[in-house]
């Protein structure tokens, strides 16, 4: 074997080196195309669907959605409102009024149907922290933090004052619960428990701490 005949046979298995090398490149790389190809083919824009899938009963349901048209109803909605005079489990209607009568007739009339227990008084501290508070004051004073800062310019009424010493449990529960003035409705926000409850602290610690502060 000549010199030059081993330097061919080098150069053709160089070539064929060289020629697998990008036999496999293409192939990543062709691969790589095909990948992203089923990607773009598989996205879809229709957020309702999944696209392709497997046992497809199972994903899709045959039941109307909450928010899809439903030609069953007059309305033509799936979602129907509650039928009128629907009461929510766990409340109770309430019958007074924002007016001053009913004020005082709900001040006459209802009982504060919860012991006075240092685990109610405890929540009605946590809930007056969380609804009335920003308000009325941490003492009840009707400096707070709203009213001081200016963001609120109406002056929330003091909860310690002669009036509302001799008010009832149930004028506070009323209060919350319908508002008064130009105070707005909480019975929609606070359960009724926690309304009992609120009122609950305002005459057992608010008013009475008012007191032993006063005679100091
Ligand atoms: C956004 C501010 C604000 C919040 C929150 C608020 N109040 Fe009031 N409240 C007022 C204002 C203002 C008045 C006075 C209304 C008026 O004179 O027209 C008032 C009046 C009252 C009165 C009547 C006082 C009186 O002398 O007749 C009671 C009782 C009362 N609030 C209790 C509460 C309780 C309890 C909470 C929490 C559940 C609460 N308020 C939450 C602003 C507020």
């Amino acid at each position: 074997m000549s010199d030059n005949q081993i330097l061919d046979m080098r150069t053709e298995k160089n070539t064929g080196l060289k020629i697998k090398e990008s036999f496999w490149q293409k192939s990543i790389k062709l691969s790589l195309i095909l990948f992203a190809g089923i990607l773009i083919i598989s996205c879809d824009y229709d957020r309702r669907t999944t696209g392709w899938d497997y046992a497809g009963d199972f994903i899709n349901s045959n039941a109307y959605e909450t928010y899809s048209p439903n030609p069953n109803f007059a309305n033509g909605r799936t979602m129907q409102p509650p039928v009128p005079g629907t009461i929510p489990r766990g409340t109770m209607p309430y019958q007074y009024k924002k007016t001053d009568e009913d004020r005082a007739l709900a001040a006459q009339n209802l009982v504060n149907p919860l012991e006075n227990s240092a685990e109610n008084l405890s929540r009605g501290k946590e809930a007056y922290g969380i609804y009335c508070l920003q308000c009325h004051g941490e003492t009840g004073d009707g400096k707070g933090r709203l009213f001081v800062n200016k963001k609120y310019t109406y002056p929330p009424a003091s909860l310690l004052s002669e009036k509302m010493k001799i008010a009832p449990e149930a004028d506070i529960y009323h209060v919350i619960t319908v508002g008064w003035g130009i105070m707005g409705e909480h019975g929609s926000m606070i359960k009724q428990e926690d309304r009992w409850k609120i009122a609950m602290y305002i005459k057992t610690e608010l008013q009475k701490s008012a007191l032993t502060a006063n005679s100091k």
